[in-house]
């Protein structure tokens, strides 16, 4: 038997092994022993939401599967065109906001943060928002006062229930220039300032956030950087940068992604990847502005995995997921949320852009709902980083 009579170095002493007692607990269950759990939202790090956008079907409960994945694995849920402009207020006086209730109730039910998606964009917006007087765009005071009606009435009926409001979508070019929307036609670079400071006015406990995609450009990232630190400048809340992150297998580069984060880092911001997936397929650099005839025939050059995705591509998709996520945990600190674009592969809105009609393979579980290797893979990093608490 030990002697006691050394209390200080004993108690260090049994500190120790309980210590050790329970890192060889977590270890086990990072094993796969009895604690084994492979939902994503029990396995990434505290404080980190895992998101997925549901779509109508989803939300209405007419999906059990994908609802049963959604409620399985998922702490957060956005969605994916059902509070869209269009969606909810597609005339001046009508509002169509039951498909949202659903959606809101069932994250609210499953205690999931639920997202707004979004409030203000140049796209999925009816016509009647941008139109004037002879077919020329609002003046300035005439447009503001359609986004204010427009978000009071949909914050203010969702306040306090809706966890954050992508306020602002896309109003920068690669390049880090201006977006030339009826927005900023219409209203001036100002338009940022007034939908932030209305989204704020009608759910002040709401977090808001600044939505682009291709961030990972430095230019791009520059101009939404300096845009945050603007409306921070002038007391506004932005809580956080959401990169879309519509990536590929191979582009953009680890090291550009890491960049990024690293950058958001040094700003002082947080960021969140918002609508995450990997499109699989051959990108031509002529598909975006292509003719009809022209689009006819990248389909065909392009759309190369009808049958099946090959078990090599199956596998980089998998390696790509592993090691995005395994960058977001170093980040762990900048990245507040990552969010799939979809739940299976069977919705997945990547079969019909940029080109109409494609069969691809962008997320984690497949056309019948199946766990792909990609999922495998995410697990396995999410659980043997060293960077998973304990639950
Ligand atoms: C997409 C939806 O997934 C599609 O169903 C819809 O037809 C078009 O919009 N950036 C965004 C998302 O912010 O709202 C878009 O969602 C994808 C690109």
């Amino acid at each position: 038997m030990r002697r006691r009579e050394r209390g200080g170095p004993t108690l260090a002493r049994s500190a120790l092994v309980t210590l050790s007692h329970s890192f060889l607990s977590l270890a086990i269950a990072a094993a796969g022993g009895a604690a084994e759990t492979n939902a994503l939202k029990e396995i990434v790090p505290p404080g980190l939401l895992i998101g997925v956008a549901v779509n109508q079907d989803q939300s209405d409960g007419q999906d059990a599967a994908a609802i049963a994945i959604v409620k399985q694995h998922f702490n957060s849920i956005s969605p994916e065109n059902l509070l869209k402009w269009e969606a909810v207020h597609p005339e001046p006086d009508r509002y169509v906001l039951d498909p949202a209730d659903r959606f809101v109730a069932f994250g609210r039910q499953n205690g999931m943060a639920v997202i707004g998606h979004v409030l203000l964009w140049h796209q999925q917006t009816p016509a009647w928002v941008f139109a004037g007087a002879g077919g020329a765009l609002p003046d300035r005071e005439t447009l503001l006062g359609r986004l204010r009606s427009h978000i009071e009435t949909v914050v203010g009926r969702y306040r306090g229930r809706i966890h954050g409001w992508d306020v602002v979508n896309e109003a920068f070019e690669d390049d880090g220039t201006w977006r030339q929307t009826p927005w900023l036609k219409a209203i001036g670079p100002d338009y940022v300032e007034r939908a932030f400071e209305l989204a704020h006015a009608a759910d002040p406990e709401a977090e808001l956030y600044y939505n682009d995609y291709n961030l990972w450009k430095p230019e791009k990232r520059k101009a939404a950087i300096a845009l945050v630190r603007r409306l921070h400048a002038q007391g506004l809340r932005v809580d956080a940068i959401g990169e879309q992150a519509h990536w590929g297998v191979a582009d953009p580069p680890l090291a550009e992604i890491d960049a990024m984060l690293g950058d958001f880092a040094a700003a002082g911001m947080k960021v969140m990847l918002t609508e995450l997936d990997m499109d699989v397929l051959p990108r031509d650099p002529e598909m975006w502005g292509a003719d009809l005839s022209k689009k006819q025939q990248i389909r065909t050059a392009t759309n190369i995995y009808t049958d099946g995705l090959p078990a090599e591509k199956q596998a980089d998709l998998a390696k790509r997921y592993a090691d995005v996520f395994a960058l977001v945990l170093r980040h762990r600190k900048t990245v507040s949320r990552v969010t799939l674009w979809g739940v299976t592969d069977a919705q997945s809105w990547l079969h019909d852009f940029p080109i109409p009609g494609r069969v691809n393979y962008p997320l984690l579980w497949d056309r019948e709902g199946r766990a792909k290797p990609a999922f495998h893979a995410v697990v396995e990093v999410l659980r043997t980083r060293g960077e998973v608490a304990p639950r």
